[in-house]
Formats: C-alpha cells, structure tokens, sequence
C-alpha cells in the first residue's frame, strides 16, 4: 500500500516564504532634496515581539517610523504594517497602527481626557466607548488624575505618557513608539517596559526606537540598526567570551595610554571630544578585550607594569556594544 503522507518529522520543509506578520520593509528609500535620509532599509519586526530600532542621530529612525505610520511616502521599496501596505490602503493602515512621536503639540486647551476622547472619535469610537477607552488608558500610564486637566499643563513626561496612551486608543496591532522613553522618570520607564511588554503577549508588533541603550536592553526582544539610512547587521556580542568593549580607567590617564600603545593594543578615547583628555588627570579609555579571561589578563599586565588601574568595567549591554561598533562605523 502506497504511503498517503509523510510523518510530520520526515515531511520536508515548505520553501521558506516571505514574512507577511508584523512590519516588513523592502528596499525602502526616503530623501529630503539632497539629504538622503533612508538609503535602503530592509528589516521585519515580528508580531509578538518588541523590536528595537537603534542608530545614531540622522540615521533615519524617525524618517522609517514616518514611512510605517503611513505619514510619508518613501520615494522607493515596499512596505507592509499588520499585512497591508499603507501606500494602498491608508484607512487600513491607520487602523492597525499606533503612532507615538517623539514630541507633541500643545493641544490648544484640550484636556487629558479630552485629548484621547478627540482621537478615539477620530477612528469612529462611539461616544460612550471612546469616555470608557478614554479613562482606562488614562489609568494605564498613571494620569487618572490629570484626566480633567488641560494637556498642555502636563510635564514633558506626562504628555510623553499622554501620548502613548494616545497611539493605543484605537487597539493598533501594530505600535510604532518614537523615543518613548525620553523624558521619562524612572517609575515610568519601569511601567513603560511592562506595558510594551504586555502589549507584545498580547500578540501585538511593537517597534521601539531609542538611542538611550539602557532601557532599550531590558525592554527588547529584537534589535534593527540604522546607520546613515541603512538596514545593518550589526555584530551580535556574546557577554562573556566574545570580544567586546570594556571602559579602563587609571589615576593617571597618560600612564595607560602610554602602556596601552608599548603593547601594541588598539585603544580609543571614552568620549572622543573636541578637547583631548589632560594625560596627567585620571581618565579612561575603551579598549576592545577577548572575553572575561582577557580582561582578567589586562588587569594582571597593566598592575604588573605600573599602571596605576582604577577600574575595568563592560562598557554596556550588548545592543550598545553593537552600537558603538556602529558609531565606530561612522568615524
Ligand atoms: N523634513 C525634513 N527635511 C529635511 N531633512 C530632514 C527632514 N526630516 C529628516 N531630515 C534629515 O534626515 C536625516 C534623518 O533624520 P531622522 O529620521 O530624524 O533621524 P533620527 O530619528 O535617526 O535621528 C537627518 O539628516 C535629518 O536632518
Ligand atoms: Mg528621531
């Protein structure tokens, strides 16, 4: 008897077939006359997850979330939010994104609730509905008690916290966040990552951009990185054995750099100012290590040779890592 199907195990895999979940962006291009904002990005940010989309400033970041919101028109590519393309279908679009800026009007003397009553009737929420939405998402982002005050009073944090609950009004599948957490205290950055991260287990696409590292480390599950309006793939660093950057600091700065360079290793300003770093004066450096044993090995050299050491510390997580070697890119 002839076999009808293959075991699931055996079965072979179906030709891999483009992503059409989430953000998918091909080939995008995007000038302003002569400034070439977007070049050529490509990237997929899947639904369910959190991505972070990190570059420089000027790398394109909010050209890119501009395109996915539908509020420009790329000069080239393709484009799909939630599995339409904003290009064709607008209405559709706007319907499955939330877009959070990074800065926000004063809304004239709208307030609070107001503000978010506005946008819901903006995408045909009924009246009832839209109040109900209204304070609900007040309460998400901790404002229940300036919902009767006017927006415009509100601090920058406040109004950055306005505004996010503003991009979920409608219940985007889709959430395109542009710096959110700029301005932000502490407690709310907290509260920001637990939303965007019950947003996106709720099966919601959501894109972060940020050059503050920090917060995006603990916030992200994927990372895109822009440099000079291109997609790029930035090295993936492995905390503990990769090579990575770590900070060396001294009591004396020139007695580093001057052992640093008789051994022949590569090392770089911390902050690469106009100003060169006073030798004399305590300072550091960035120097790139092999894991976890080449920095106790350094330690071990620079103490044997004189070096009066103060610290050596990883210097950040691994998106900024792959970002400094972005920046290092750009030099
Ligand atoms: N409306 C505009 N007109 C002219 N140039 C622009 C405009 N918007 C952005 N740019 C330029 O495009 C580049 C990318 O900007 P942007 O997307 O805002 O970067 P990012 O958000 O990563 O800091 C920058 O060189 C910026 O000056
Ligand atoms: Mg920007």
């Amino acid at each position: 008897m002839a076999e009808t199907s293959l075991p699931a195990d055996v079965a072979p895999d179906p030709a891999p077939s483009p992503p059409t979940d989430g953000i998918v962006v091909r080939g995008v291009a995007r000038s302003f006359g002569s400034v070439h904002a977007l070049v050529g990005v490509d990237m997929h940010a899947r639904a369910g997850r959190v991505t972070a989309l990190v570059g420089p400033n000027g790398s394109g970041k909010t050209t890119l979330l501009l395109v996915l919101a539908g509020l420009l028109v790329p000069d080239a590519g393709e484009v799909r939010v939630g599995g339409v393309d904003p290009l064709a279908d607008s209405r559709g679009a706007r319907a499955r994104t939330g877009w959070m800026p990074d800065a926000f009007g004063t809304w004239d003397s709208l307030t609070a609730r107001e503000v978010l009553e506005t946008f819901a009737a903006a995408y045909g929420i009924e009246r009832a509905a839209a109040r109900e939405r209204a304070l609900s998402l007040l309460a998400t982002v901790h404002l229940a008690e300036f919902a009767d005050r006017p927006a415009s009073v509100l601090s920058r944090g406040q109004k950055q916290r306005l505004g996010l609950a503003r991009a979920l009004v409608h219940d985007p599948s889709v959430l395109l966040l542009d710096e959110p957490a700029s301005g932000l205290d502490p407690r709310s950055r907290v509260d920001l990552r637990l939303l965007v991260r019950r947003l996106a287990d709720e099966g919601k696409t959501v894109l972060v951009s940020s050059h503050v590292l920090t917060e995006l480390e603990e916030m992200v599950d994927d990372a895109v990185f822009l440099s000079r309006g291109r997609t790029v793939d930035a090295p993936v660093v492995d905390a503990r054995s990769g090579r990575r950057t770590w900070t060396v600091r001294a009591l004396r700065l020139g007695a580093l750099t001057d052992w640093l360079t008789t051994v022949g290793a590569q090392w770089r300003h911390e902050d690469p100012g106009f100003t060169p770093p006073d030798p004399a004066a305590a300072g550091g450096v960035l120097i790139e290590v092999d894991g976890d044993e080449g920095a106790a090995q350094l330690v071990r050299d620079a103490v044997a040779a004189g070096v009066p050491l103060t610290s050596l510390a990883p210097a950040g997580g691994s998106l900024e890592q792959a970002y400094l070697a972005l920046e290092e890119e750009r030099r």
